[in-house]
């Protein structure tokens, strides 16, 4: 049972202060792996075919095809695997197609609609027209897409030509999540970012002007170098091109990145502190919302009604999602599992007829509840009506006092059961999150996934 000290320990920082900036001394990571136990590699492939036996359970489904390659590794990014070789690439490819071939008229895979694709990476912009055209085409007709699937294509604007666009296109991708991060040349260069502003804007006009497929963009907040006065000329950039959807990321310097550990060796200026970056965070929002953006998720804007965005909201709902390509994480119902990362193993894997598998988990009873909070949360809104009615317990007088706390803190409103993050509380959704996963653990009986306290 959580207890009154349990709940205390996720208090935010009293009244009267600003809750951008002190609400919590430090940004709590939502633990990916809490609740879920890793199997031994030894049973991976007997669950594996259990797994691929079983027909789809009812609900939307999703496909995600990893391109583990890119130009360069940019600092700040703690994606990067390979370098981009172009052969290695186009061996890749034919792997990939052979996995995805194997795997369609599983009973797993086949029959129910599949209703958002996508192909992230690295940089599967990286790749040639061929390989673009052909992995698309390979997943539009083995795959049981639904008619009006979102198919996104990742990439980046170096090496994105006019050919390579227009083989997305023609193959049938209708979404482009192109990476920019920062329109300043400077802070750019200084990332590995390779193109300058002016380049930048003209293909990104570029890409719009072709109005063939919904067009979104990343910038992330908090870059060393990155003043607020060029956060602000990044957002009015952004709204200038009117792209279709707009991402705004807070920089996670990732300790194992080039950037953390050029800043560590200081090589580089520090990145902002945590209550500067809060800042960023509302001057982003707030912009967007004057010019009437709807705010679709925490971090996500949607200009037209062409954005949906279904692929990240629906992931975040634990929606089943088939995985293919080297480092590529999927699950089906309480299984999830990662495809091997090392491109050797994987090439050995795929031609030897297996699922490369690297890792699998299965989570425990409480998944769906903190799915429930998630989803919530990532969307700014919790119905508190819907976990008592899940966990089959009276949840809402377990939260109330908390949750109270928070509202006097601005983080929150909170009435008839319904919650509704304020834009301060989106900002700092990762620690709500955290408290209501360790408080459902504490509650129902699972304290050892209980982490410690958020602020
Ligand atoms: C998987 S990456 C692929 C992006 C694409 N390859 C590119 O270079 O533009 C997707 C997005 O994650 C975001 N991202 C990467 N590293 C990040 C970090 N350390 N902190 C915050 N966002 C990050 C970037 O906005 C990036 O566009
Ligand atoms: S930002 Fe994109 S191109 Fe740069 S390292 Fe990360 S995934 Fe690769």
């Amino acid at each position: 049972m959580a207890s009154s000290e349990d709940l205390a320990r996720y208090f935010a920082a009293g009244t009267g202060l600003d809750p951008f900036g002190e609400a919590f001394s430090r940004r709590h990571a939502v633990m990916p792996f809490r609740g879920k136990k890793r199997l031994p590699p030894e049973e991976m492939q007997d669950v594996w075919l259990q797994v691929q036996s079983q027909p789809g359970r009812p609900g939307k489904r999703l496909a995600y095809i990893h391109i583990p390659f890119c130009a360069n590794h940019c600092l700040f990014c703690g994606f990067y695997k390979n370098a981009y070789v172009p052969q290695t690439g186009a061996d890749y490819v034919e792997l990939v197609i052979e996995e995805i071939r194997r795997e369609a008229q599983s009973n797993a895979v086949h029959g129910k609609p599949i209703h958002a694709v996508y192909f992230g990476g690295g940089t599967p912009t990286a790749l040639n027209a061929g390989e673009l055209s052909r992995l698309i085409t390979t997943v539009r007709t083995e795959l049981p897409l639904a008619p009006d699937c979102e198919i996104t294509v990742e990439g980046r604007i170096i090496h994105f030509t006019p050919d390579k666009i227009d083989a997305c296109l023609e193959a049938g991708a209708n979404r482009f999540s192109i990476g920019v991060q920062t329109f300043d040349t400077d802070v750019r260069k200084r990332q590995g970012r390779r193109s300058s502003r002016e380049e930048a804007v003209r293909f990104l006009e570029y890409l719009r002007d072709q109005d063939r497929a919904a067009l979104v963009i990343d910038l992330i907040y908090g870059l060393p170098g990155q003043t607020l006065d060029i956060w602000q000329r990044d957002l009015e950039t952004a709204a200038d091109i009117a792209p279709d959807g707009l991402d705004l990321y807070g920089l996670n310097l990732i300790p194992t990145t080039p950037l953390a550990k050029a800043i560590a060796a200081g090589k580089f200026p520090a990145t902002p502190e945590l209550n500067r970056i809060g800042a960023f965070y509302r001057a982003g929002a707030e912009f967007f919302r004057r010019r009437n953006w709807r705010q679709i998720s925490n971090n996500h804007w949607a200009r037209t009604t062409r954005e949906r965005n279904l692929y990240n909201l629906l992931i975040k709902e634990g929606a089943d999602c088939v995985a293919f390509g080297s480092g590529a994480g999927g699950s089906f119902g309480a299984v999830g599992y990662g495809l091997n990362g090392d491109l050797a193993l994987y090439g050995e894997d795929v031609r030897a007829g297996r699922k490369s598998l690297g890792m699998m988990t299965v989570s425990d009873e409480l998944s769906a509840l903190r799915t429930l909070v998630t989803a919530g949360f990532e969307v700014g809104h919790l119905d508190l009506g819907r976990l008592d009615r899940s966990s089959g317990q009276a949840m809402t007088p377990v939260f109330e006092p908390l949750l109270h706390q928070w509202q006097g803190a601005g983080l929150l409103s909170f009435a008839d059961g319904i919650v509704d993050l304020t834009l301060a509380g989106r900002f700092w959704y990762s620690n709500l999150v955290s408290a209501f996963h360790d408080i459902l653990s504490l509650e129902l009986g699972r304290p050892e996934n209980a982490a410690r306290a958020i602020s």
